[in-house]
């Protein structure tokens, strides 16, 4: 969703690497197209920008010989408003080339905005939203001769999300950011200053950092900050210490940030019980408010968007069956249309925490009186801030586009809050709680144990990697892990895959099985076992080709399968963690073989700040 890099520093850093590091860090977000504007010493901008990859804009500067230079800001762009070419690549520029202004988000009302500009003389270049801010700035300063009041003017003007970089060439010497909704953070270095919209873009530098809140705006110079609302009122913002390390954002030795997060969810689940569980008790639901809370409520409604809601579907079985209470999960973007009243707990679920759909979700209940719970990954994130209470889930950073450890953390998370809720409600006994904490122990010996079968999962892809359909069949609490299958190999491979309730199969997608069709079932040992068979015989009879995600010593289901991956057996409430790891790899290998871009899948992005 379009990522944005600013710096300001004495000297001491190369500016150009500086910021094309950064933005490799944040490609994520989007890689339609990036670009670059720095001031020079002599107080000349050079802009370079491309359509494609940030490789393709460090091919550009090869032909630059870019002088000494203190400042400078870079983008990464998804495109919302004008196709992906050149000119609509950041920064864009006022008419005089005198503001360089990159952002993430969108403009509302920028159609009726450059029509006043244009009327007033301005000439555009590119179809974006973007292009207006910079020519907004420069008409206000014509009148005001107030460089930062301009901004202050034309941030009050822009309607939709923003978080944006500026540069004028008048003020070599600064650095202003802004932010509306989408992130932006502030690092604080050693005579030195950074912007970015994510933190991994600046943890190489420094782990002190703001993070600048909704209407905030940021002035930096190399060895001062300061930080103002939209009317200009300076606020005293508090410095964080960030707990992640840099290392936690490299990919190491794996080729891809994707597979490197696939290995290491054992380690994150490992994390979750060593904070979540102590002397045979659950944690999460410590404080007496947010107990209480529970408690009160006759209803949930969990609202998430992709993979985020996949894990609260089946935290929906998990809640039902061990609290009792009813659970509906909706996809953020639809929440707005359901009915909730206050015996309703809204709960959002969110790797990143700045998902505007599940954002805008969060928002809606709370104007409607309802208190939310998140469970969310990135620390201090908005859905983190925004939310009544907060659980986190201790993943570390989550690069690859598709998202991995963030999923199974968060079932982590929702299976350790149904226990600790059940048992306060007296569903659930504690005889029950001893025997889930020591099963959850061993989850991620199991995981590795999964983990381990790489290589036949990866002779599975080979022999499949040709197919251009794929069907993801499970039943009951391993129906989210059908779905959350099929996403995994269509995100990232871009083969049409389907996840289907197995039992829906007779009620229409059967009629699409034959020969060609690869169907992958999910069934391991749980009490829908001999259904989810009967409803894979139903495919084998008519010819579809079955890959099986089975417990170990599973004859029944190595009859009607022409391939089996086999799992340690787990007690059923703990099967969508470990049966969904060689689902992850089946669809990694398979987008590996066809040559896709892993971790950075076309048309799509890791965190979507537009609704
Ligand atoms: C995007 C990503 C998905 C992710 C979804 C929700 O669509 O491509 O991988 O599951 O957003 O993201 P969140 O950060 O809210 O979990």
């Amino acid at each position: 969703m379009c990522g944005i890099f600013g710096y300001v520093g004495k000297g001491q850093k190369d500016v150009e690497s500086t910021i094309i590091v950064g933005l490799e860090r944040l490609e994520y977000r989007g890689y339609d197209s990036a670009g670059i504007a720095i001031i020079d010493d002599n107080g000349n901008f050079i802009i370079v920008k491309r359509k494609g990859r940030i490789s393709d804009l460090k091919k550009a500067l090869e032909n630059y010989n870019i002088p000494p230079s203190k400042i400078g800001i870079g983008h990464t762009r998804w495109a919302t408003h004008g196709k992906v070419s050149d000119e609509n690549a950041h920064p864009h520029l006022d008419s005089n080339n005198k503001i360089a202004v990159v952002h993430n988000g969108i403009i509302e009302n920028y159609l009726e905005l450059k029509q006043e500009l244009i009327d007033k003389g301005h000439v555009f270049t590119s179809e974006t939203d973007t292009e207006v801010i910079a020519h907004m700035i420069e008409e206000y300063q014509k009148y005001e001769n107030d460089y930062i009041k301009s901004v202050l003017y034309t941030v009050k003007r822009l309607k939709g999300t923003f978080a944006l970089a500026i540069l004028n060439r008048e003020y070599p010497d600064m650095l202003i950011g802004v932010r509306k909704d989408s992130p932006l953070i502030i690092g604080i270095g050693n005579g030195e200053m950074f912007l970015a919209s994510d933190i991994p873009a600046i943890l190489p530098h420094t782990k002190r950092i703001i993070i600048l809140d909704n209407e905030e705006i940021a002035i930096l110079k190399s060895d001062k900050y300061q930080i103002m609302d939209f009317d200009g009122n300076l606020k005293n913002k508090q410095i964080k210490e960030i707990e992640w390390d840099a290392q936690m954002a490299e990919k190491g030795p794996y080729p891809h940030f994707m597979l490197k997060e696939i290995y290491e969810q054992p380690e994150v689940i490992e994390r979750n019980i060593d904070k979540y569980i102590r002397d045979g008790e659950f944690l999460l639901l410590k404080d007496h408010n947010l107990r209480k809370l529970l408690l009160n409520k006759n209803r949930i409604v969990i609202q998430a968007a992709g993979t985020s809601l996949h894990a609260g579907i089946v935290g929906r079985y998990l809640i039902e069956h061990f609290a009792k209470i009813p659970v509906d999960t909706d996809y953020s973007s639809e929440f707005s249309h359901r009915i909730v009243d206050d015996k309703t707990l809204v709960m959002a679920i969110s790797q990143s925490g700045e998902t505007m759909d599940t954002l805008e979700g969060l928002r809606l209940a709370k104007k409607l009186g309802l208190e939310v719970l998140s469970i969310v990954n990135v620390v201090d994130s908005s859905i983190a801030r925004e939310s009544d209470y907060v659980i986190y889930i201790n993943a570390g950073p989550e690069i690859g586009v598709a998202s991995t450890k963030a999923y199974t953390a968060q079932i982590t998370i929702l299976l350790f809050l149904a226990l600790e809720l059940g048992y306060l409600k007296g569903f659930v006994d504690k005889k029950t709680i001893d025997y889930y904490i020591s099963e959850i122990r061993k989850l991620p010996y199991v995981i590795s144990s999964v983990l381990y079968k790489d290589t036949q999962i990866q002779y599975i892809a080979q022999k499949f990697h040709k197919h251009n359909h794929f069907m993801f069949l499970g039943r009951g609490i391993n129906y989210p892990t059908a779905l959350e299958g099929a996403l995994k190999l269509k995100e990232i491979s871009y083969i049409h895959a389907t996840g289907y309730a197995a039992g829906e199969m007779k009620h229409g997608p059967l009629a699409l099985i034959d020969e060609n069709w690869p169907v992958v079932v999910i069934n391991p040992k749980t009490s829908v076992y001999e259904k989810t068979f009967s409803n894979a015989h139903e495919v084998y009879t008519r010819g579809g080709k079955i890959i099986s995600v089975v417990s170990e010593r599973d004859e029944k289901m190595k009859e009607i399968s022409q391939e089996i991956i086999e799992i340690p057996e787990v007690d059923e409430f703990l099967t969508p963690i470990v049966s969904i790891i060689p689902l992850q790899l089946l669809a990694y290998h398979i987008a590996n073989l066809r040559g896709c871009d892993v971790d950075k899948p076309r048309n799509i992005a890791k965190v979507i700040t537009v609704p």
